[in-house]
């Protein structure tokens, strides 16, 4: 089956078109980075008229691009939510009329579905069950996976996602938006002797999170040590050692937890999805883990961990395939728990 997949859920237009026989065939992606820069977080309404603008002429590119023609495409999928509801509406409407002139079916697809799906789009892809850590800039989540629309929340953060910790803490490190990639960066240059921030959460059982505290300590540390810093060398290693000391927090937190779902649900293969695993030291915290209790564990490639119309392609072609479509009339859903989906063709 060939699918053209949309993603509009928030700042990035991305269209695909993953066939079930050939694997993906083409992936376009427009990033509004430079639209909200300017104001230093996404503006919802602005982030809504680019998706507008910019869908259809992505879905043209990826046609041309896979030599595939439209009567070809034998069914549409368009992310229906979590995400900013102007930003849904605009690729869940273009989504349901695409279908509609091409008279194929259409099915909307819940974004941390389509983060959770998207290693399976690598060479070797996870087999279920597994345990997934999902973060993104939205939302932080522990799911255990036993197959599609199979999905049992085991921990989720209490406040502030991961990638949302990132770009706060980089906005006050004076680093533009989007943050997380920017402070990595400057983590590189940072000492990682120099400052030990604390792990939130660790101490307690349960596999929830919560960074809104770290976040706090790490403003409170930067004000406290850049007082009187008039040296604009000195100033920077400290920012770099703060940025260090930051990721190594969240880096390692996120590992525990990961480490406390691989003992409690007895398995082994651990899948880690969303802007965040973009981190490389997450993924290098996150082997380290693995490797001490024999896990494996699986990402997108890195182009992948962010938002992106292969993810909602493949994960609307695995439902489709299984016979699920949307009726008509279409919506879109902002907030959304992964544990209301259901198996499709199955007893959710
Ligand atoms: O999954 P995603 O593209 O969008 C949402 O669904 O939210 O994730 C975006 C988030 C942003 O918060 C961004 O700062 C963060 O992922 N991010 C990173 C890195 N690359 C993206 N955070 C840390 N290190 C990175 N390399
Ligand atoms: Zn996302």
């Amino acid at each position: 089956m060939i699918v053209l997949g949309i993603e509009t859920s928030c700042d990035e237009t991305g269209v695909a078109i993953y066939d079930s026989e050939r694997g993906l065939r083409a992936d376009a992606l427009h990033s509004q980075v430079d639209l909200h820069a300017e104001y230093g977080g996404v503006v919802p309404e602005l982030a809504s008229r680019d998706h507008v603008r910019k869908t259809l002429p992505l879905v043209q590119r990826v046609l041309d691009d896979a030599g595939v023609e439209k009567s070809e495409i034998q069914g549409l999928a368009y992310t229906a939510g979590p995400g900013l509801v102007g930003a849904l509406l605009v690729g869940a409407a273009i989504g349901r009329s695409l279908a509609y002139a091409w008279a194929v079916p259409a099915v909307g697809v819940h974004h941390m579905e389509g983060h959770l799906l998207a290693p399976m789009l690598e060479v070797d892809p996870p087999a279920f069950p597994f345990v997934a850590l999902l973060v993104s800039g939205g939302h932080t989540l522990l799911v255990q996976v036993d197959g599609i629309g199979q999905y049992r929340v085991l921990g989720e953060s209490l406040d502030d996602a991961a990638g949302e910790a990132f770009d706060k803490t980089a906005k006050l490190l004076s680093l533009g938006y989007p943050g997380g990639p920017a402070l990595a960066a400057l983590a590189e240059q940072g000492d990682p002797k120099r400052f030990r921030f604390p792990r939130p959460m660790v101490d307690r059982p349960g596999m929830d999170f919560s960074f809104s505290g770290l976040k706090t300590f790490t403003m409170n540390t930067l004000r406290e040590l850049e007082t009187g810093v008039t040296d604009q060398a000195e100033r920077g290693q400290l920012h770099a050692d703060i940025a260090r000391a930051f990721e190594e927090a969240v880096a390692d937190t996120l590992a525990i937890k990961c480490r406390r779902a691989l003992q409690e649900t007895g398995l082994s293969r651990l899948v880690v999805a969303g802007g965040v695993s973009a981190n490389q030291r997450l993924r290098h915290r996150l082997n380290e883990e693995a490797g001490k209790h024999a896990a494996q564990v699986f990402y997108p490639r890195l182009e992948f961990c962010t938002d992106n119309g292969a993810m909602i392609a493949f994960a609307g072609c695995q439902r489709l395939l299984a016979g699920q479509h949307e009726p008509l009339g279409f919506g879109a859903t902002p907030r959304w728990s992964l544990e209301e989906l259901e198996q499709p063709g199955g007893q959710g």
